[in-house]
C-alpha cells in the first residue's frame, strides 16, 4: 500500500532521541541520551497508598469523564504552588491542566499561529516543541543562545525580518538541550522586544524546579503585567514523567480558547492521575520531595561536570549547568560531530547530536547533550573517559 502523508507529516523526522533508544539494549552500553528523570525520583509507595484510596473511596470520580480545564482540586493546588514559589498569577490569568508540558506547548502554537506564522525559538531547542510547530505549519526561526541567553541583537533582527510573528517560544530555565538559565537582564529585555514588537512569549519551565546551586532568577510570566506570557510546566521532572500531568497559565481570554483546542484533541487530561497529582501534593511534602531530587542531580551534575574536567582535552567546551538534568558540549569545528558520535556509538556510549535541536535540521553542529539524570555515578565516570579519549584521538589525527 502507498500511503500518501499530509504534506505537514511527509518530511517531520522521528525524534533522534527516541530512535536511539532503540539502539540502547545492548548489555553495557552508557546512555547519556535520554532525557528522562531518574526512576528514584518517583514516589511509588505513596501513590500506590494514594491509588488504592481513591480506588476505595472515589471510584466513579476516577474512572468517569472529568472537565477539560481538569480536576479542580489540582488546578487549585497548582495555582497556589505558582503564586508560592514563582509569584505567577494575577485576577485575570487562569489555569488548565495538559496531557504533559508537551501538548500546552502544542495547543498553545494551535491557538495562536496560522500556516506559515512565525515562532520563533532559542538555537538550539526542545526537540518535542520544534516538532509541533512544524506539525501545525509554523515558520520556525532559530535565535542563536548564548551563556547569557538569547542573543537579543539575533533576537531583534528576527523581529524585523518576520513582521508576522506570533511567539518566542523560550527555555529560560536549565534549557534543554544546553542547559542555559537567561540572566534577568537577558529577560527583562527580551520582554521589551516582545512589547515593542507586539509577540507573545511561551515561558516553558519543566525544570525550573531543579535548581541545585546559584540563584532563582524570576520567571518572565511573574515579570508580565500585559498578559503577554504564557507559562507552560509540568509534574514529569519532580513527581512522574509517565502520568503525563502538566499545565498552561495565562490570561482567561487565551485559556478559554485553549480549552476548547484541548476538546478537540483528548477531552481532558486522565483524571486518575490528576487525582494522585492533587492528593500527593495535599497528603504528602512536595517541596522536601523536590529537595531530595535536587541533592540527587547536584551529585550526578557535580561528577559529570570533575569527569569532563579531568579527562576531556581542553579543546572541548562544556556549560556548567545550576539546575536541570542537561549540559552541552561543543567539539571545535574542525572535528567531525557525526564522526564523534558513530565513534561512540561504536564503544556503546550514546549521545544526542546537536542536529537533533537545530531549528534548521540542515545546520551544521558541532555540539551533543549529555544527561546526568539517568546513568549511574560510575556510568558518569566511564561514559565521560570513553567520549574524552575518542576527542583526544580525533584531536592527534587532525
Ligand atoms: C523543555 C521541555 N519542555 C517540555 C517537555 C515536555 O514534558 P512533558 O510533556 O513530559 O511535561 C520536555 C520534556 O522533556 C522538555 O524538555
Amino acid at each position: 500500500m502507498q500511503y500518501k502523508i499530509s504534506d505537514k507529516f511527509v518530511s517531520l523526522k522521528p525524534s533522534a532521541i527516541r530512535e536511539i533508544f532503540k539502539s540502547l539494549g545492548t548489555p553495557g552500553s552508557i546512555s547519556f541520551a535520554a532525557g528522562n528523570p531518574n526512576p528514584d525520583s518517583f514516589p511509588v509507595k505513596e501513590m500506590k497508598k494514594i491509588a488504592d484510596d481513591i480506588f476505595e473511596n472515589e471510584p466513579v470520580t476516577a474512572l468517569q469523564y472529568g472537565i477539560t480545564e481538569g480536576y479542580t482540586p489540582l488546578r487549585k493546588l497548582v495555582s497556589e504552588r505558582l503564586k508560592r514559589v514563582y509569584d505567577i498569577g494575577t485576577p485575570d490569568d487562569d489555569l488548565i491542566i495538559v496531557t504533559g508540558g508537551q501538548q500546552g506547548i502544542e495547543l498553545t502554537c494551535k491557538v495562536m499561529c496560522n500556516e506559515g506564522d512565525t515562532v520563533l525559538c532559542e538555537n538550539p531547542s526542545f526537540i518535542g516543541a520544534l516538532n509541533s510547530f512544524r506539525s501545525l505549519g509554523a515558520k520556525l526561526v532559530g535565535v542563536p543562545l548564548g551563556p547569557e541567553g538569547i542573543d537579543l541583537e539575533a533576537l531583534e533582527d528576527a523581529l524585523r525580518a518576520n513582521p508576522n510573528t506570533k511567539f518566542l517560544y523560550t527555555i529560560p530555565t536549565f534549557q534543554n538541550p544546553a542547559g542555559i538559565t537567561t540572566t534577568l537582564e537577558t529577560r527583562k529585555a527580551v520582554l521589551k522586544l516582545a512589547e515593542k514588537y507586539d509577540i507573545l512569549i511561551l515561558e516553558d519551565n519543566p525544570y525550573g524546579d531543579l535548581r541545585f546551586t546559584g540563584q532563582d532568577v524570576p520567571t518572565y510570566k511573574s515579570m508580565d503585567a500585559e498578559g503577554r506570557v504564557i507559562y507552560c510546566g509540568s509534574f514529569s521532572k519532580v513527581l512522574s514523567a509517565g502520568m503525563r500531568i502538566g499545565f498552561l497559565c495565562a490570561d482567561k481570554n487565551l485559556i478559554s480558547k485553549i480549552v476548547v483546542a484541548k476538546q478537540v484533541e483528548d477531552v481532558h487530561t486522565n483524571v486518575l492521575f490528576q487525582m494522585i497529582c492533587a492528593k500527593y501534593i495535599e497528603q504528602y511534602d512536595l517541596e522536601e520531595h523536590i529537595s531530595g531530587i535536587r541533592e540527587l542531580y547536584r551529585h550526578k551534575a557535580g561528577l559529570m561536570l570533575s569527569a569532563l574536567d579531568r579527562y576531556m582535552p581542553k579543546e572541548i567546551g562544556y556549560t556548567r549547568p545550576e539546575g536541570g538534568i542537561f549540559l552541552w558540549c561543543s567539539l571545535p569545528e574542525s572535528l567531525s560531530l557525526d564522526e564523534f558520535v558513530r565513534r561512540a556509538g561504536e564503544k556503546n556510549v550514546f549521545v544526542v547530536p546537536g542536529t537533533a535541536f537545530s531549528a534548521d535540521p540542515e545546520e551544521e553542529s558541532h555540539s551533543f547533550r549529555l544527561n546526568y539524570s539517568m546513568p549511574s555515578d560510575d556510568e558518569i565516570d566511564r561514559g565521560i573517559k570513553i567520549l574524552a579519549d575518542i576527542a583526544a584521538e580525533m584531536l592527534a589525527g587532525r
